[in-house]
C-alpha cells in the first residue's frame, strides 16, 4: 500500500535533482559564454573590458550577462532610448554611467547592442 506513493515520492525528488543540475549547467554555459565574447571592435572592447564585462560577465551582481538573450529580451523591450537612460542615470545594482564616465551615447548603445547581441 505504501509502496506507490513511495515510488511517486522518488520520482519526484529525482526529476527535481535532475532539474536542479541542468540548471547548474545552464548557468555554467551562460557564464562560459558571457566571458568569452568580446566587441570586434577594438576602442569599443576597451571601454567594454575596463567597464561593463566587471558586472555583466559576473553572475554575484545579478546583472544581464553578456549574450544571454533570454535575460536581454525583456530589456530590449524597453526600447533604447529607455536604457541609455537608466545606464546613465543608473539602475537597481548599476552605478550611472555603467562606470565608463567618458562614454558617448553612441558608444553606450553599441555596447548594449553587443551585449544584448542584438545587431
Ligand atoms: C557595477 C556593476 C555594473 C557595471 C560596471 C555595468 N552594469 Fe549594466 N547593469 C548592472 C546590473 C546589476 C544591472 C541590472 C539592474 C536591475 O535590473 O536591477 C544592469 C543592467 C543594465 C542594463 C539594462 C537596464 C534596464 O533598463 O533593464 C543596461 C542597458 C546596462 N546594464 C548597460 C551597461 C553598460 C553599457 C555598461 C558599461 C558601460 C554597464 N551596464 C556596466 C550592473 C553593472
Amino acid at each position: 500500500m505504501l509502496k506507490p506513493y513511495f515510488l511517486f515520492l522518488l520520482t519526484c525528488l529525482s526529476s527535481l535533482f535532475i532539474t536542479g543540475c541542468e540548471q547548474v549547467q545552464d548557468d555554467a554555459i551562460r557564464l562560459e559564454q558571457a566571458r568569452s565574447l568580446a566587441p570586434s571592435n577594438k576602442d569599443l572592447n576597451d571601454i567594454y573590458q575596463r567597464s561593463c564585462v566587471t558586472c555583466h560577465a559576473n553572475p554575484d551582481t545579478q546583472a544581464p550577462l553578456t549574450g544571454d538573450l533570454i535575460a536581454w529580451q525583456p530589456r530590449i523591450d524597453k526600447g533604447m532610448e529607455t536604457l541609455l537612460t537608466h545606464v546613465v542615470n543608473g539602475f537597481g545594482g548599476m552605478p550611472p554611467f555603467g562606470m565608463c564616465m567618458d562614454c558617448s551615447a553612441e558608444e553606450f548603445e553599441q555596447l548594449i547592442e553587443f551585449m544584448a547581441q542584438s545587431k
